[in-house]
């Protein structure tokens, strides 16, 4: 099955931090793949960006380099490599001086009438000084947008910083907050399921579905990011932005239209639906944990805090929490969350338990009946499973089995799911923001989250250990069996 390619319209986009991490693991890789596909216009330009002086030629091998360390881009088209490479220059620019900035205006100068991305892949404390200097030297165009990567704030105060900032330059309708869990191929059939089917939507709320488990763990540690990582946490890192989109996109209200707005207000009503979590009951909805030394991927591994290089340090490295959600769809329908570094395996999914049937005409030979489980993998093996019972094939009198309805994208069209960011910079080129988040969006989060940490803080109790290559301490099982309820690991 091919893949249906539009190309988009004329672009510059400028990449600040364009030697930086993230430019090098997932935008040069995502702009080559979408220039691969033939998505790019002829004359699509990348500029890359940051303080240091850089010969564009340098810039070039840099990048060479990048798409090297992609995954399945070995194999590289010798003319699109040459077409691609051909797209990227480099300006010397400091975000913090006027430096470099008259340089950049005159190479924009040439695209004009271009739609123009400008990518800030750096750390927040920049936000504010290249938004200014982009506004100061007349860098904003009608065609012009912002792409804000997260972290966007450390609690609501500092979110609404950055926000502000950012909106003293470009208007709300030209600002892009990535969160890539929303370009993930499966969260995006999140939507196609519910809103293309008419057999989910009916059931889909509490007089039918039991409880909501939505995980994401991580085999790998900080992976090189320790410091960051210490001044954030999983709560911060992970829940705060993608789990809480998930389960937005999973108990939203079907919106009118997949118009950017319509779909981000029916997610904010869910944030602002969510019951709070506080000093009164946080002990009872959440668990913090952080790992000790163990294996991993077979392999012997450090313990969170060698891998800082310090003796203490209260940041979760794994947090479990049992949310809930006040409206009349889902009160009274836990959803537990849970994310973490140094897991026992790399799993991200999200599984909606349903209810048991009310009455079974089987006897007790039929074997026991399990309540349906529709299983949404986002990774690895993207794809949908459906939990049902069936009869045991062949003879032997009724006895029943729990099988999966098994939909694996991979093998099932033969397509290559394309990079979170390769579908979101295209979107953000086409200026579509369904797939990103709305500023009272990311406001309401942290309206969420801040009581949490701000509990945490109070109680003094410390993240409690887990073994590098577990499922998190014992009191995340605790958490969700107190209700009659587990973990699903075997989806
Ligand atoms: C990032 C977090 O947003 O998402 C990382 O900062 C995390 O800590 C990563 O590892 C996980 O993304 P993915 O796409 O690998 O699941």
């Amino acid at each position: 099955m091919v893949a249906r390619v539009v190309t988009v319209e004329p672009f510059d986009i400028v990449v600040f931090g364009a030697t930086g991490d993230l430019a090098r693991r997932k935008l040069l890789p995502a702009l080559f793949e979408r220039d691969l596909a033939g998505q790019m216009p002829d004359d699509a330009r990348i500029i890359g960006t940051s303080r240091r002086p850089l010969p564009d030629e340098d810039f070039r091998a840099f990048a060479r380099d990048a798409l090297g360390v992609a995954d399945g881009v070995e194999d590289v088209d010798q003319a699109v490599l040459a077409r691609f490479l051909n797209r990227l220059t480099y300006v010397a620019v400091d975000a913090l001086s006027d430096e470099g900035w008259p340089d950049l205006a005159a190479t924009l100068k040439v695209g004009e009438d271009r739609v123009r991305v400008f990518y800030l892949a750096v750390g927040p404390d920049l936000f504010d000084p290249i938004c200014a200097r982009i506004g100061a030297f007349g860098l904003v165009t009608d065609l012009s947008r912002v792409v804000v990567e997260k972290p966007v704030g450390k609690d609501l105060a500092s979110a609404q910083k950055v926000n502000a900032a950012v909106g003293r330059v470009f208007r709300e309708e030209a600002v892009f907050r990535i969160d890539h869990y929303l370009g993930k191929e499966t969260v995006q059939n999140l939507m196609a399921l519910r809103f293309a089917n008419a057999l989910f939507e009916p059931v889909w709320n509490n007089a039918h579905i039991d409880h909501v488990q939505i995980t994401v763990a991580e085999s790998i540690g900080t992976a090189g990011r320790a410091g960051y990582y210490d001044t954030a946490g999983a709560l911060r890192d992970m829940v705060q932005n993608h789990i809480l989109q998930l389960l937005c996109l999973v108990a939203m209200e079907p919106p009118v239209s997949l118009d950017a707005d319509a779909v981000r207000d029916e997610k904010l009503k869910v944030l602002k639906a969510l019951e709070p979590i506080n000093e009164s009951n946080f002990a009872q909805m959440t668990v913090r944990g952080q790992y000790r030394a163990g294996a991993s991927a077979g392999g012997a591994v450090p313990g969170y805090l060698e891998e800082l290089g310090s003796g203490e340090s209260s940041t979760e490295t794994f947090v479990a929490i049992k949310a809930e959600i006040g409206n009349w769809r889902w009160s009274g329908v836990p959803f537990y969350l849970r994310t973490g570094k140094r897991l026992a395996s790399r799993v991200s999914e999200i599984v909606v338990a349903f209810r048991p049937i009310p009455h079974s005409v089987f006897d007790d030979h039929a074997g026991p009946i399990m309540p349906n489980r529709l299983v949404i993998r986002l990774q690895p093996d993207e794809g949908v499973k459906l939990w049902l019972m069936i009869k045991d094939p062949g003879p032997g009198g009724m006895r029943l089995q729990h099988v999966p309805l098994d939909m694996s994208f991979a093998s099932v069209f033969g397509v290559r799911n394309p990079d979170a960011y390769e579908r979101l910079i295209m979107d953000v080129v086409r200026g579509n923001q369904t797939l990103f988040m709305r500023r009272d969006e990311v406001e309401a989060a942290w309206r969420w989250v801040d009581p949490i940490l701000d509990a945490w803080r109070a109680s003094r109790d410390q993240p409690k250990p887990y073994t590098a290559g577990t499922w998190g301490p014992s009191a995340a099982i605790a958490l969700i069996e107190r209700d009659g309820r587990t973990w699903t690991d075997d989806a």
